[in-house]
């Protein structure tokens, strides 16, 4: 894992966007995309951005269970306002939150199959989940139904008027397809994220921290700002 410890959101924002345009000039065609807080100024900086994304695929990692694409919590929601509005790509690929579980893993599959996603981004949750691959997933899943933990649906209830509204179930992309993605970047921001680093840089690999798997993929780059960072042994 290379980690970058940048002064804050914006500076790394700016590297994971340097990284992606590079990665771009080598070939890339399809970018593996996440939601959240975390990824927003990323996507800033590629909106106002000169870079032409009309040849790029895009595939989202996850959506809640239950919401339509106009449901301004849902994922293809967020994705839409903050980038593909403003930014078109080739072909944009979320999961369908309204799909009958058996047939959208099937279809979700794949599109990860048809295509290969050469650079994968990742936000990470305090419990160290990726996507919504929540401790204890196995790491051999594919796209699955997964059934969000108490500890998420308390960090998302945020975004949400109530509690009771925050869905419990979404679609997410498994952790052997993210490992399957040639390169990853992974972004942290904020001090309540800095546990979950420490954790998944320099602690076990073990499925009770899910990101933690990523010290076994041979490119991954770690971009946090200074208090997501301020655990790690430098
Ligand atoms: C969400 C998403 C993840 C995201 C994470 C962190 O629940 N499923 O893909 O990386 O939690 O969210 P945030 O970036 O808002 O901290």
């Amino acid at each position: 894992m290379d980690v970058y410890v940048l002064k804050n959101k914006r500076e790394a924002s700016q590297k994971a966007f340097e990284l992606i345009k590079q990665e771009m000039d080598k070939g890339a065609k399809t970018l593996g995309l996440a939601t959240g807080s975390t990824p927003e100024d990323l996507y800033d900086i590629m909106t106002n951005s000169h870079v032409d994304f009309s040849d790029m695929t895009s595939v989202n990692l996850d959506e809640y269970v239950g919401l339509t694409p106009e449901d301004p919590q849902s994922y293809a929601y967020f994705m839409e306002k903050h980038l593909f509005s403003k930014k078109p790509f080739k072909q944009t690929y979320v999961p369908n939150g309204l799909a009958d579980e058996a047939e959208e893993t099937e279809r979700y599959n794949q599109i990860i199959k048809d295509n290969p996603i050469d650079l994968q981004i990742l936000g990470i949750g305090t419990n160290g989940h990726i996507g919504f691959n929540e401790p204890g997933t196995s790491f051999e899943t594919k796209t699955s139904k997964v059934a969000l933990t108490d500890s998420t649906i308390e960090s998302n209830k945020v975004y949400f008027d109530h509690e009771e509204d925050v869905p419990r179930f979404a679609y997410s992309m498994g952790i052997q397809s993210i490992m399957e993605s040639k390169k990853i970047i992974l972004m942290a921001f904020g001090e309540n994220k800095a546990d979950v680093i420490q954790k998944m840089v320099e602690g076990p690999v073990t499925e009770d921290v899910p990101a933690s798997v990523l010290q076994k993929h041979p490119h991954v780059v770690v971009i946090v700002d200074e208090e997501a960072g301020a655990l790690l042994n430098k």
